[in-house]
């Protein structure tokens, strides 16, 4: 009856800290995203009485809130670790540094199987798609704080500190330095615009002037589509609307992709200076900022810049008013940034939108096209981080500068991200036309197998084609080069990709939630020795399929890395093939390996064999 009645009170107690803490934080901001993460953070995960209350005060239907909770990988609806550790499975810093066998040896360590909590609730430890630290070598975040560089050495150490309970701020500051990395720079890197100084030459020359210099300036998106920029700012800005929106996509998802965080590190004065450009011109008065969740790290940062930024009069109401530059009371201006948690599927741009209006990263049907018809049904631009520097730089310093650097169709120049078998992986910055020798000569890469320029979702190419160029007319890059050398498993590679594209697909089409799943298991029998010529045909009519049937970029590229390397790598596929007609697909020993994980056996009498 005691009992009883001591949980009867800590329950209520419970729920109602709760209910002050979400009423609090929908006050603080009624943004569905950001109330979410705070829910997480404090209470370690999203209950369902948690569920229903902010859908009671941000007025939202209770599925809605259920199925965001569900849809991002940083929500959980059970409670994560005091210490929640994920290890970035990137190709670059989670496979070729070893990440995930660190993964296996911390867990092995805390005795914590990878995907669950302790029983203690100390600490939980997972894989997550990659988190932009490519060239720091194996990374993780700890409780979303990237730690980088991580070997074995620190894992004893990770270990010993999280048992001791030790606090964050008491770990080697070291393990949290994230360097910039620069290694070649030019027009946007050279050096870092002070601020206003963008502003007070765009606002010198006009908001008619910009957008023709913009045009003039041959600017093409950095994000990875190439469209134009000044036609993508003249579209919205002629679009009807009530209001009129600047979005910068933060999201950098694509792994192996790192050079917008040192432009959001580094450069933030000009991104915001470029999307304060872009507002003048269409007629904004908004802007947002969708951060991706894994550089939550850099949001104190950004956000200070903001700050200063409305100090200065830079931002805010009345632009420009208290720097004597005020001849356009009008113009009014103000930037909030939404943090993303975990989903690749939301950098694409539709599916951005939705997730800043509060819901899932579903991709919308376009067109409509977000210039007419973008955030809360109103013309939209949306722009990569890189694209809106270059905008701030071709608004100081000209249209004929840019195009000074570049080939005709692909004017300045393009930031790459350089990671994998290379002796100086970091931030490359060259002329569009580089050619991908060159950039391999530069980051000491030798004895190099393939280079997948891209991203997964790019292209695979081999030694053959490294005098190709990169340009909008040969070789895309939204900005990752990866690097394999020849003692590299390229089928590890691929599979590595199928696993990503299979876990981070959206699931509205069938094509791509179902076909990326086949490719997957497709692929792990063949990297297992147990896959046949059939199933290397039907691989490939799988991957024809999803690329043509799937409704948005991230399907219609999933296969890219599959069709490449069958093209151009078809040994890495049919050396592994084994010469009988059937094999059966499910793998008895492989669905015992949880098993041997909890009883920490992987003797042989714990293996089961298929023959
Ligand atoms: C699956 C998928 C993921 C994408 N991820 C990003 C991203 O992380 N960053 C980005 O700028 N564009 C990304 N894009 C492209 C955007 O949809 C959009 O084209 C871009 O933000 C437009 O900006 P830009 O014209 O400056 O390139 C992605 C597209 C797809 C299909
Ligand atoms: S292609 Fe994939 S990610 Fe795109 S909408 Fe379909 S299921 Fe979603």
């Amino acid at each position: 009856m005691r009992n009883d009645s001591i949980t009867n009170s800590n329950a209520a107690k419970t729920t109602s800290l709760l209910r002050s803490f979400i009423a609090a934080a929908c006050a603080e901001s009624p943004h569905l995203l950001r109330v979410l993460h705070a829910v997480q953070q404090q209470f370690l995960h999203i209950s369902d009485q948690a569920a229903h209350e902010v859908a009671a005060h941000l007025d939202l239907p209770y599925s809605q809130v259920d199925a965001v909770v569900e849809f991002y990988s940083f929500f959980h609806k059970n409670p994560r670790g005091r210490y929640d550790i994920l290890f970035s499975n990137c190709t670059s810093c989670g496979y070729m540094a070893g990440g995930v066998d660190l993964m296996t040896m911390l867990a092995r360590r805390l005795g914590v199987v990878a995907g669950k909590t302790r029983n203690d609730g100390l600490v939980s430890i997972d894989q997550t798609s990659c988190i932009g630290m490519c060239d720091h070598g194996a990374a993780l975040l700890v409780n979303g704080v990237p730690v980088v560089r991580v070997d074995a050495a620190m894992i004893t150490r990770i270990a010993n500190l999280v048992e001791a309970e030790t606090p964050l701020a008491d770990w080697p500051a070291g393990w949290f330095y994230v360097e910039d990395n620069i290694c070649v720079s030019g027009l946007l890197l050279n050096d870092v615009l002070t601020a206003g100084d963008s502003l007070h030459a765009m606002l010198a020359r006009g908001a008619d002037d910009t957008l023709n210099e913009i045009i003039q300036s041959g600017l093409r998106g950095r994000g990875g589509a190439g469209f134009s920029t000044g036609m993508k700012w003249k579209f919205c800005r002629e679009a009807q609307g009530d209001a009129h929106y600047v979005v910068c996509n933060a999201d950098e998802g694509e792994p192996g992709t790192f050079k917008d965080r040192i432009l959001l590190h580094s450069h933030a004065d000009a991104l915001f200076e470029g999307m304060t450009e872009c507002a003048y011109v269409i007629g904004a008065e908004q802007g947002f900022l969708y951060l991706r969740g894994e550089y939550r790290y850099l949001l104190p940062h950004l956000q200070s810049v903001l700050a200063r930024r409305r100090e200065l009069g830079l931002l805010g109401a009345d632009i420009f008013g208290q720097t004597g530059f005020s001849f356009d009371p009008e113009f009014d201006f103000d930037i909030e940034i939404v943090v993303g948690a975990g989903a690749y599927i939301c950098g694409e741009e539709s599916a951005m939108i939705e997730s800043l209006e509060g819901k899932r990263g579903i991709p919308r049907l376009r067109p409509p096209f977000p210039v007419t018809h973008g955030y809360l049904g109103q013309p939209t631009v949306v722009n990569n981080v890189e694209t809106f520097v270059a905008a701030a730089h071709i608004a100081l310093r000209g249209s004929a500068w840019f195009r000074s650097a570049g080939t005709g169709s692909s004017a300045g120049s393009k930031l790459l991200s350089v990671s994998g078998d290379c002796a100086k992986p970091g931030i490359y910055e060259y002329p569009f036309g580089v050619s991908i020798r060159q950039v391999l000569d530069d980051c000491g890469a030798t004895d190099v197998l393939a280079v997948q320029v891209g991203g997964p979702s790019g292209t695979l190419i081999g030694s053959a084609e490294f005098n190709r160029r990169l340009s909008f007319d040969d070789l895309q890059t939204g900005g990752s080069l990866m690097v394999f050398s020849r003692a590299r498993d390229l089928l590890a590679v691929i599979v590595n990709f199928a696993y990503f594209f299979a876990h981070e697909s959206c699931g509205l089409c069938t094509p791509c939630r179902v076909g990326t799943s086949l490719l997957r298991n497709g692929l792990d029998k063949i990297a297992s020795g147990r896959g046949t010529r059939y199933d290397l045909d039907e691989m490939q009519r799988m991957a024809m399929l999803v690329k043509r049937r799937s409704h948005c970029g991230l399907g219609q590229t999933a296969a890219n890395p599959i069709l490449d390397a069958l093209q151009r790598f078809p040994q890495v596929f049919e050396k592994r093939l084994v010469l009988r007609e059937f094999e059966p697909h499910f793998n008895m020993d492989a669905a015992l390996e949880e098993a041997r994980q909890i009883s920490q056996r992987d003797d042989a009498a714990a293996h089961l064999s298929q023959t």
